[in-house]
């Protein structure tokens, strides 16, 4: 979903509920990566590949030894997902659209970067003026996450996890 749909959020919710049946999980989220593994990457289609892409590699590794691991990404491009997904086995790679509309994440402007990216402070930002290619098929569909109680998303995400 895009920025300030509340992927962290959501992703926090949920780790907290696996972590609560004793599931071990690793939380990995575009702010902190891009603080440090991918500290190097910019906003570019290329940059954004590499960087779903190092992510994906480093979730493999994590889910080999036997964690599950939440990423809140931005994601914007299908055959980046799709790479990753091809990473792990049938039903290990799951899917989650955040689909808060982008007028909505504009409005909250949690970061203030919406602000910046109209004024053409930032550059290529998801929605303003960078694409944001919406998953087809994903395994879930959150709508409009921020007009639902967090724990209404977290429950369909547990819901899903537990029917599998
Ligand atoms: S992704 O497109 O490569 O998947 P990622 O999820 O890692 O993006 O990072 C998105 C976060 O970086 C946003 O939530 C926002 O805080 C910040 N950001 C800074 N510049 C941009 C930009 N140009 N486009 C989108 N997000 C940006």
């Amino acid at each position: 979903g895009y920025s300030g749909a509340g992927k962290s959020s959501l992703a926090i919710e949920v780790e907290k509920k696996l972590n609560a049946l004793g599931l071990k999980t690793s939380n990995l989220d575009g702010d902190t990566v891009r603080n440090g593994l991918c500290k190097d990457l910019g906003f570019s289609q290329q940059d954004r590949e590499e960087n779903i892409r190092r992510i994906g590699h480093a979730a493999q590794q994590m889910v080999q030894a036997n964690l599950i691991v939440l990423c809140a990404f931005i994601s914007p491009f299908r055959g980046s997902r799709d790479k990753v997904r091809a990473l792990f086995q049938t039903g290990q790679f799951i899917e989650v659209f955040v689909d808060t509309p982008l007028a909505v994440c504009e409005k909250r402007d949690v970061k203030g970067l919406y602000q910046k990216a109209r004024a053409g402070e930032i550059k290529e930002f998801t929605g303003i003026d960078s694409p944001y290619e919406k998953p087809l098929k994903p395994e879930i569909h959150i709508y409009d996450a921020p007009n639902l109680l967090l724990e209404q998303s977290a429950q369909q995400v547990m819901q899903y996890l537990s029917s599998t």
